[in-house]
């Protein structure tokens, strides 16, 4: 495996992106793969930029031994199309809206979450209305979509030029 950057992207980046960040940071450092992969996230709104996670999305990880508490909210931006190999929307109207600030050259590197991590179609559902309970499932989600991708890295090659195609 080369090396590979993803970004997660959800609207606020606050709940579900940053669980993503950490947890993906996390599985890659449990894995001996931190030297290969560079993670990021990152909203497609600006309204929280600066803020630290939403404190329901800290303690989620937190009990898992996940520390989010470093974390800070900030806005997609257009040099993270040339950045990132991989910017995976956490829902499908995140990713909608990805595409439509991306530059024509970037869009594939564009995905749902659930579809280029596991090869489903789902929705990881904004949490932000919800209770602990809607944080722990949304936890959950990002957990085994965050392993399967680890695991489709590895066995993939993966180039640093952004040549993703074997897990598009
Ligand atoms: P996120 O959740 O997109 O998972 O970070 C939300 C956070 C804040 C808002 C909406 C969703 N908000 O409307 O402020």
């Amino acid at each position: 495996m080369n090396n590979v950057s993803v970004l997660f992207v959800c609207l606020g980046n606050i709940c579900r992106s940053p669980l993503a960040e950490g947890v993906f940071r996390h599985i890659a450092e449990q894995q001996g793969l931190s030297g290969r992969v560079t993670t990021d996230s990152a909203g497609t709104g600006g309204w929280h930029t600066g803020e630290a996670p939403d404190r329901r999305s800290i303690a989620v990880a937190a009990r898992y031994g996940v520390d989010l508490s470093k974390l800070k909210a900030r806005q997609i931006n257009k040099r993270d199309f040339q950045t990132f190999d991989l910017i995976l929307g956490m829902d499908a109207s995140n990713v909608t809206n990805i595409r439509r600030i991306s530059p024509e050259g970037a869009r594939d590197r564009v995905h749902l979450f659930s579809k280029l991590t596991l090869g489903e179609t789902w929705d990881v559902p904004d949490p932000y209305y919800g209770d602990a309970s809607d944080f722990e499932r949304v936890y959950h989600m990002i957990s085994e979509g965050c392993m399967s991708l680890a695991d489709r890295l590895k066995s993939s090659d993966m180039s640093a030029s952004g040549n993703t195609s074997s897990v598009r």
